[in-house]
């Protein structure tokens, strides 16, 4: 047995240029920028335009400045993840498109899907392989391009859903920092509420599956909202007690960014004010697997060493989930 545990040494973001706000949508499909604020948070998402570009294209973009930032050259790194579910296609896995595309020549790199959960779930597979002493250099992407599986005649999920990504580097370390204690959930019987009919083994795709607009996201918005509200917030203050955590040890919540609604009900259960809460849903929407490092990588600058976060996230599966870490570095 080793005392290792892995700990995050940087992070980095990608978000492409185009901004979609409320107000271009409201002449895409019926709807108000008062009700997209008022119902979500959201003012404005970011879009990636353009052929033949991916969700690699973010993740490449993260990790080449993950690297630089942390001053890592690619052939050190030993593993990518790359938690997505708008992957490049459907095979290779994009993690391997990342790696090609950022040098990684000794890294092994495979996906992992659990929708908006999977950022979390790929730390918490990654901080393993750091655990185990035979891995020092991992990096787990979350990014998505849901621009690409959005039907944007759909009011209900086209208002919420945007493109980005993020990475973060995790190293060993013996102190007492890093990744400190994970719980993840999944429930699959939540699958009739948010998924994508068409496209896969079940069902390919064929002229009559695009007729029908079955390769975009099918959401039943309301029932998942019940769901997430729950989830989110139990897992949450069930990762404080767990760690003996009271509100007053907690300098930050870091939320999956889905509905600003959702974000508030996960901070009042675990008793903490808005000044404690990352936030970037107004400026993204709801990146999937993005959402988490993307507000760890704006708050990085305010991140201190020691600094105990809570990040928690819902998503389709259902998958749910909640990561304690301990920041371990200053501002640089
Ligand atoms: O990322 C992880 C998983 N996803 C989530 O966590 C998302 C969870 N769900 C939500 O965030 C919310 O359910 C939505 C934002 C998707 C929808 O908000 P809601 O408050 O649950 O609205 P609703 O679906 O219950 O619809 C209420 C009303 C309906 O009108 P009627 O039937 O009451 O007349 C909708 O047709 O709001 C209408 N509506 C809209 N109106 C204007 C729905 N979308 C829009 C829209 N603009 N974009």
């Amino acid at each position: 047995m080793n005392n290792l545990k892995a700990k995050i040494t940087g992070v980095q973001g990608y978000v492409p240029p185009y901004v979609l706000d409320n107000k271009e949508l409201e002449t895409i499909v019926d709807t108000t920028d008062e009700w997209i604020t008022s119902r979500t948070g959201i003012k404005e998402r970011r879009i990636l335009k353009g052929e033949d570009q991916g969700t690699s294209v973010l993740g490449i973009e993260a990790v080449k400045g993950l690297l630089e930032k942390t001053n890592t050259k690619p052939e050190e790194v030993d593993l990518l993840i790359c938690a997505t579910t708008t992957p490049d296609m459907l095979f290779p896995a994009t993690a391997n498109i990342i790696s090609n595309g950022t040098g990684l020549v000794n890294a092994f790199s495979y996906d992992l899907q659990a929708a908006c959960s999977g950022f979390l779930f790929a730390l918490t597979t990654g901080s393993q392989f750091i655990e185990t002493g035979k891995y020092k250099k991992v990096i787990v992407v979350g990014a998505d391009k849901m621009s690409s599986i959005i039907d944007y005649s759909d009011r209900t999920t086209c208002i919420i859903f945007g493109d980005g990504g993020g990475a973060v580097m995790l190293e060993p370390t013996e102190e007492n920092e890093g990744i400190m204690d994970t719980m993840l959930h999944t429930d699959g019987s939540g699958e009739p509420f948010l998924h994508m009919k068409a496209g896969g083994s079940r069902r390919p795709s064929t002229a009559e599956t695009v007729a029908r607009r079955e390769h975009y996201v099918h959401q039943e918005g309301s029932t998942v909202f019940k769901f997430a509200v729950t989830n989110m917030a139990d897992v949450s203050a069930n990762i404080m007690e767990r760690n003996n955590l009271q509100s007053e040890d907690i300098a930050w919540l870091v939320p999956h960014q889905a509905n600003k609604r959702i974000i508030d009900a996960t901070a009042n259960r675990m008793g903490i004010g808005s000044e404690k809460v990352m936030l970037n849903i107004h400026k993204y929407g709801n990146t999937t697997s993005g959402t988490i490092p993307l507000c760890l990588w704006n708050y990085e600058n305010q991140l201190k060493k020691g600094d105990n976060l809570v990040l928690a996230a819902f998503g389709g599966g259902f998958t749910w989930g909640a990561v304690y870490v301990k920041w371990a570095y200053d501002p640089k």
